[in-house]
């Protein structure tokens, strides 16, 4: 599979560092940011996007490799229509303003979601980017623009029938999330979302399987570089188990410890990663 490379949470051990490999962010609040302000809900979009360059930049300083940022649901398209097409123009502006500094620091840059709604100059410049800054290996900076997450497993389910058609059944996880637009990277480790609500909002249904869930009140213009050092601080606190007991990971750790120093005792254990 495409991701292959890449430990699924729920088949294997995934191996767990102090720095979130990859971490994703519902950006949420942009609305609030501004009524707050009396101003239009829209100049929070406008400082919102400040704010992604400050999660950037903090994501590669801190040496995350993975940055999903929620940029548009498949449900926005119930908002107003003008803050639906100043959202288009946004993404449009700051991807033609911002393209060369994100090529120039080595970012690879992706988007996913049902791209079939946007008009054709903007799928037009989103392949351009995604073609440019391919083989950047910084950081990789996925928006998920126009995507849901209900819409990404039925996507993959059409492919991996598309692509397997005389296996009729008994398809595996590995089949169907080598399909799912997210396949050329790990699952996130850090999860969080800005601007108070405690939910998911059709996000990354699949992926968020063994992910740390992370929540601040934060609206996201305010999302600086100490609020995402308050997420990742947060994270380095969390004992991740996926299913196994606080005890084995003991002994994990202990093992680990006792290779490092030469004395193990236990003949190696192929099922232990972490
Ligand atoms: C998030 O901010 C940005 C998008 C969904 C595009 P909101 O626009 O949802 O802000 P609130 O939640 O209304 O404050
Ligand atoms: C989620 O925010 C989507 C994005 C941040 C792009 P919303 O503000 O649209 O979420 P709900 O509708 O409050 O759950
Ligand atoms: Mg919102």
């Amino acid at each position: 599979m495409a991701n292959s490379t890449f430990t699924s949470s729920t088949r294997d051990i995934p191996d767990v560092s102090g720095v979130p490999r990859h971490i994703a962010i519902i950006m949420d609040g942009n609305g609030r940011w501004a009524r707050k302000r009396f101003m239009p809900r829209v100049a929070g979009h406008g400082r919102g996007v400040e704010a992604v360059r400050s999660a950037i930049r903090g994501c590669i300083q801190r040496g995350v490799s993975y940055l999903t940022l929620f940029a548009f649901s498949s449900e926005n398209w119930r908002r107003p229509a003008d803050e639906v097409s100043f959202l288009m123009q946004l993404f449009i502006r700051s991807l033609q303003k911002e393209i060369d500094r994100l090529h120039e620091n080595g970012i690879r840059f992706r988007v996913v979601g049902d791209l079939t709604r946007f008009d054709a100059p903007l799928v037009e410049l989103i392949r351009t980017a995604e073609a440019r800054t391919a083989d950047n290996d910084k950081l990789t900076l996925t928006i998920a623009a126009n995507y849901g997450g209900r819409w990404d497993i039925v996507q993959a389910v059409e492919r991996m029938l598309a692509k397997y058609p005389e296996q009729r059944g008994s398809f595996s996880e590995e089949q169907l999330s080598a399909e799912l637009s997210l396949n050329y990277g790990p699952e996130p480790d850090l999860f969080i979302r800005t601007g108070g609500e405690q939910r998911i909002s059709n996000f990354l249904l699949w992926q968020l399987a063994y992910s740390e869930l992370y929540f601040t009140d934060t609206l996201w213009p305010d999302f600086d570089e100490a609020a995402l050092d308050d997420a990742i601080r947060s994270y380095r606190t969390r004992e991740r188990r996926f299913g196994r007991t606080s005890e084995q990971l003991c002994q994990t750790v202990d093992r680990a410890a006792a290779v490092k120093a030469g004395t193990d005792p236990l003949p190696a254990d192929p099922g232990a990663h972490a």
